[in-house]
């Protein structure tokens, strides 16, 4: 059987974040199925400077960033959390990202990681639409950095989660196939 190894972020690292919570059930469908584990990662411990040229010239790259490019190299796919702000995804996760894109202390440019790697997209906001917006503007983001990004994905709103649980039973299933199909279109 093959071994399939999936890294999830959420891109808001506050204390009770909605996203890291509805994070938990794609991450329960993908470790559903077998042979395939997940990394779950806290931005938070890969702290990275807001991005800036000068700075880059000074430092290069940060250890931080360099260290999360070595988790995507080790990792098959990812499962994304986005939240909304003001329709848009978050600064922590394009300053994330960003970074990830620039050149390595041996030359090489971090996208070249990015190539085709599967990417699955979820998001979550307390209103209605369960920040649906930062979706479509994270899937074409990511696209731009050569990530395939996975045609389904789910918007759960917040007045259906309860606890770390998603309340709505067919929203529920939803994100747990998300996460179950992102690590069936990696082993197949
Ligand atoms: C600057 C800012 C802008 C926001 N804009 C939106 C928005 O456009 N749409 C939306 O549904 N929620 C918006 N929100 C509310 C967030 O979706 C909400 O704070 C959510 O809980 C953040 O995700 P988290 O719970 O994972 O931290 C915004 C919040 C902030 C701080």
């Amino acid at each position: 059987m093959m071994t399939t190894r999936l890294l999830a972020f959420s891109g808001s690292t506050r204390h009770g974040s909605l996203n890291s919570q509805v994070l938990q059930t794609a991450i329960a469908g993908a470790e559903s199925i077998a042979g395939c584990t997940v990394t779950l990662i806290n931005l938070n411990d890969y702290p990275m400077p807001l991005y800036n040229g000068d700075d880059e010239q000074a430092h290069g790259m940060p250890e931080t960033t360099q260290k999360l490019l070595r988790l995507f190299e080790e990792h098959d796919g990812l499962l994304l959390a986005s939240p909304e702000y003001n329709g848009f995804f978050t600064p922590l996760i394009k300053n994330t990202f960003d970074w990830m894109t620039r050149n390595e202390p041996d030359g090489r440019n971090g996208m070249r990681v990015f190539k085709r790697y599967p990417v699955a997209l979820l998001s979550s906001s307390p209103g209605i639409v369960g920040g649906l917006r930062s979706l479509m503007m994270v899937r074409m983001y990511l696209s731009n950095l050569n990530f395939l990004v996975l045609p389904e994905q789910v918007a759960v709103t917040g007045q259906k989660v309860h606890e770390g649980k998603i309340t709505d039973e067919r929203l529920e299933q939803q994100v747990f196939a998300l996460g179950a199909g992102l690590a069936e279109w990696v082993q197949n």
